[in-house]
């Protein structure tokens, strides 16, 4: 009875959606929803982000504000900090964070506190689905025995299911509507419950056979792009002892119709995603006393590249005869990638951290970060990009490569560019000496790949 109640609101639209955590992930998924033509209520422990929910205002670049203030308006979409409300919800999504511990352990404090909120507040006919990534098991583990206190049967009375968010911000073709979605429930009747409900806002639905499929399959998406990348990054360490520039070598494989993916190396992994998920499965595999090897290595690699590129920016100082110390270091582009305005976990702020450990002077630009604060709590904020700026700078090292930034501009007015992400490769040669992960070009002297 309980599943037709749902599936039949569902397909009358009349379905409220509660959203549990209105970030990166929430959000635009609680859009979506509204867009749909459901009732959606949002709750967040954050005031401050509620009250800009409410006020119209979107603190997600993915989300425009002319978009969330017409469904606030409309009354489809409301943020709370009531966690009653959720009550209200016939169908509930946990979107929180799921960060590592400093021991690089999963922080399951947030999932267990929306767990804890959703137990005071859950009834028969409804639908919970986690989309935190997380490690293999939780939703069973940690989400069922919540729904069973509250003396609920899961797959009867109550549905419970896994659903990762695959949200890629910044990217203009692919957002939340467009993006595939993998649902796996508790039991089968979980996995077509969560399954006809995200039908009503996303384009392709797909079912897998149980939770721990969909837990892992976001896990091998973000396994396979830091073990990627830590290949290609390798590679640029390679072809660095070589004296070979790894653009030309990628851009030679990628010319292969099949069997070979393109990745890029750069100063390092940043964002919420890639540096953190694969760690809550290789802690998961650790409890059952295996070790995950590719993922550690990955790691391992990744993490030494802003290491690399602080050697870099020594380098290019000490052949134009200044140390580090004192001097005067711009970074371009602190966001993580390219035209977004996240820092978390940006290697940025490893570089940074670095050469202000060996005495730099270090400043920065980025067109989508004003200010930032460092690890001890100092704010930084940037300095605007003018040609005084560029020349004053003993070195310039790009890190993020956004497109809002004229590279032909730096290198007319730079000595010293350390590009990290080959930002510089369409310009022509000018006054500064640019140095690649893996190659440099002298003053006046063009790009090998890319012109
Ligand atoms: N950001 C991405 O690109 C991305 C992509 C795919 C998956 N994910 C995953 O989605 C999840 C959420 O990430 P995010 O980037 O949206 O995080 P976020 O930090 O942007 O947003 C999380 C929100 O949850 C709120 N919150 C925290 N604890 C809460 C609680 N107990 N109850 C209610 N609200 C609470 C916070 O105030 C915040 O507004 C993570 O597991 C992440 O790994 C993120």
């Amino acid at each position: 009875m309980s599943k037709r109640t749902l599936l039949d609101k569902f397909e009358r639209r009349e379905a409220v959606i509660g959203v549990i955590g209105l970030g990166y992930v929430g959000l635009p998924l609680a859009v979506e929803f509204a867009k749909a033509g459901l009732r959606v209520i949002g709750y967040d422990i954050s005031e401050r982000v509620v009250a800009s929910i409410n006020r119209g205002t979107s603190h997600i670049q993915d989300v425009s504000s002319a978009e969330l203030a017409a469904l606030v308006k409309a009354g489809t979409l409301v943020a709370t900090t009531d966690d009653a409300r959720l009550a209200e919800a016939d169908a509930i999504s946990i979107a929180v964070p799921t960060p590592l511990a400093k021991t690089r352990d999963p922080d399951m404090s947030y999932i267990i506190s929306a767990a804890d909120t959703i137990g005071r507040h859950v009834h028969a006919d409804q639908l919970i689905v986690l989309e935190s990534t997380t490690y293999p098991g939780t939703t069973r583990e940690l989400l069922q025995p919540m729904l069973e206190q509250a003396g609920l049967t899961v797959g009867t009375d109550v549905f419970l299911a896994f659903s990762p968010e695959r949200v890629d911000p910044g990217n203009a073709r692919f957002h939340t509507g467009n993006t595939p979605k993998v649902v796996g429930g508790v039991t089968p009747a979980c996995t077509e419950v969560a399954a006809a409900l995200y039908r009503l806002c996303i384009e392709t639905v797909v079912e897998v056979s149980s939770a721990e499929a969909a837990e892992l399959s976001k896990l091998l998406e973000n396994t396979f792009r830091s073990v990627n990348i830590g290949l290609v990054n390798e590679m640029a360490i390679v072809c660095d002892k070589l004296g070979v520039d790894v653009w030309e070598v990628i851009e030679a494989a990628g010319t292969k119709p099949f069997g070979f993916m393109k990745f890029t190396p750069g100063p390092g992994i940043g964002g919420h995603c890639i540096p953190l998920d694969p760690h809550y499965l290789a802690w998961k595999m650790r409890t059952l006393n295996y070790k995950t090897r590719f993922i550690d290595l990955a790691s391992e690699i990744n993490s030494q590249m802003p290491a690399f590129v602080a050697e870099k920016v020594a380098l290019g100082l000490n052949a134009n005869r200044k140390p580090v110390n004192g001097s005067r270091v711009l970074v371009l582009g602190v966001a993580y990638k390219k035209d977004i305005n996240d820092l978390r976990e940006s290697p940025a702020l490893d570089v940074i951290r670095l050469l202000e450990a060996h005495g730099a002077e270090v400043v920065f630009h980025d067109p989508h970060i004003a200010m930032f604060r460092e690890e001890d709590g100092r704010e930084k904020f940037g300095v605007p990009l003018t040609d005084a700026e560029l020349e004053l700078a003993d070195a310039v090292v790009i890190v993020t490569d956004h497109a809002a930034v004229d590279y032909q501009r730096v290198v007319d007015h730079a000595d010293l560019v350390i590009d990290t992400r080959n930002a510089t490769v369409r310009t022509r040669p000018s006054r500064a000496r640019v140095v690649s992960l893996a190659t440099i070009r002298e003053p006046d002297e063009p790009a090998v790949t890319g012109t």
